[in-house]
């Protein structure tokens, strides 16, 4: 069943099927944002492929348009160019929509000299600091001032230095990264965060012209000051959607394929996996998992990569719930990131937590009823975990996954799941 497609408030969930067949993956909403960003830099034309239909992305476009940007999209593809007048000021109403955004600070430094962003506010998974993408660009010759609610961060010539994060922050290596192609002269950093989607921010600025290297290692080296010119890329695909369909693959005893990603982007996870006891199998750039028997507990930390992504924990959880036994599942990442627990509950997951650990017990039998997505990544384990409840399990607050997940709701219904998008009323 399917209704209402873009953007409805609430999906219907009827549990107890297995989900059987492919999903093509869309490119990752932590890289295709960061390239938007990027496209700053530069007066040139850019091209983006593979850029995922998700709210996040309307938001980035959007910022990029209020900055002087143009931009266009045909299909999965965008046009971007930032030829025009910029302007250096980041929106509180947009930084707000999407934390994310802060991603053009370093940008907005590189090519204007200026940026003003508005403070980003709290957030439902923990005060998200930026603090070390601050001190990392003072560290570049910036001044930094906070007034009247903005960041404003001025420079004259920025200039190459030794930045050592304190901690492998995924958006300070980007800011930095970029900010540090107009820099004098080179830019290490020092503990900088690994992620395949920063490679992929760095393979995008190589190919408007930036000499980088390092990357996905922990020292990446920047060497400032080349021109940037326009450049035509395709966003890396997107690990955390891979890993959703697997789990719910998994979940469900089904037999889930997701194509296009290097299985080394999910190693870890793939392993945990494999130590519950689902069967792997990963080919070229397809990776493939099949259950029919039961599952072990195993205990799961969440790290920076190449660790266990914080962004795939609460649908690990879900999965943990099916095992025989107990699982520990520590968070070691985010502060609050158990906010979807309560509602798991509420499914009867009966899931107990102890400040950044939280103790899973199966096989729980869960029975559907009324959730709400109280995040993105939350609401996805809640849809997971009506895959496998018992009658229909309603997840309201869909916005929130809407900003990450491409046709959800299709690509489901393609493995034969049995959701339904419902408007909230008011809505048409
Ligand atoms: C990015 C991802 C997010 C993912 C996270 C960790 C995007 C758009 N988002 O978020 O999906 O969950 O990486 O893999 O790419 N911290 C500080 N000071 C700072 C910066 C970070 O204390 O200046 C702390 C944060 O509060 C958090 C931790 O470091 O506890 C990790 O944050 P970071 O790696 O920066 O995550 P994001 O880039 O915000």
């Amino acid at each position: 069943m399917e209704g209402n497609p873009e953007h409805a408030g609430r999906l219907l969930v009827r549990g107890g099927g297995r989900l059987l067949g492919d999903v093509a993956l869309s490119g990752a909403k932590n890289s295709a944002l960061k390239l938007m960003a990027a496209t700053l830099l530069t007066s040139g034309p850019c091209r983006i492929r593979r850029t995922p239909r998700i709210s996040d992305v309307d938001t980035m476009t959007e910022m990029l348009r209020a900055l002087g940007v143009d931009v266009a999209r045909d299909g999965d593809e965008l046009f971007v160019s930032a030829a025009g007048h910029l302007n250096d000021c980041a929106p509180y109403e947009l930084v707000r929509t999407m934390r994310a955004s802060i991603v053009v600070m370093g940008p907005l430094v590189a090519r204007l000299g200026e940026a003003m962003i508005a403070m980003p506010g709290g957030c439902n998974i923990g005060p998200r600091r930026i603090d070390f993408h601050l001190r990392g660009l003072e560290k570049l010759g910036a001044a930094v001032e906070i007034e009247h609610g903005f960041i404003k961060v001025r420079c004259g010539q920025l200039r190459g230095a030794v930045v050592s994060l304190d901690y492998p922050s995924v958006g300070a290596t980007e800011n930095l990264v970029m900010a540090a192609t107009a820099a004098e002269g080179e830019t290490v950093i020092e503990n900088a965060a690994r992620e395949p989607e920063i490679a992929d921010l760095c393979a995008y600025l190589r190919g408007m012209g930036a000499e980088i290297e390092g990357e996905g290692t922990s020292t990446v080296r920047v060497a400032g000051g080349r021109p940037l010119h326009g450049v035509d890329h395709t966003v890396v695909a997107d690990r955390i959607e891979a890993g959703t369909y697997l789990i719910m693959g998994a979940a469900t005893a089904g037999d889930v394929a997701v194509h296009g990603l290097d299985a080394e982007h999910l190693e870890l996870f793939l392993t945990k996996l494999g130590d519950m006891g689902v069967e792997v199998a990963a080919h070229d750039d397809v990776i493939r998992v099949r259950r029919d028997g039961p599952l072990a507990p195993v205990d799961v930390s969440t790290l920076p990569h190449p660790g266990f992504a914080t962004d795939l924990q609460a649908q690990m959880m879900v999965l943990l719930l099916l095992a025989e036994g107990t699982s520990i599942l520590t968070e070691n990442v985010f502060e609050n990131r158990f906010v979807v627990v309560d509602e798991l509950n509420r499914l009867g997951a009966g899931i107990t937590t102890s400040g950044h650990h939280a103790v899973v017990s199966g096989p729980r039998g869960l029975t559907g009823t009324v959730v709400e997505a109280p995040d993105l990544r939350g609401g996805a384990a809640l849809v997971t975990a009506g895959l496998v409840a018992d009658g229909v399990t309603e997840v309201r607050g869909m916005h929130h996954v809407d900003r990450g997940y491409e046709d959800l709701v299709g690509k489901l219904g393609r493995l034969g799941a049995d959701v339904e998008r419902v408007a909230d009323q008011g809505e048409r």
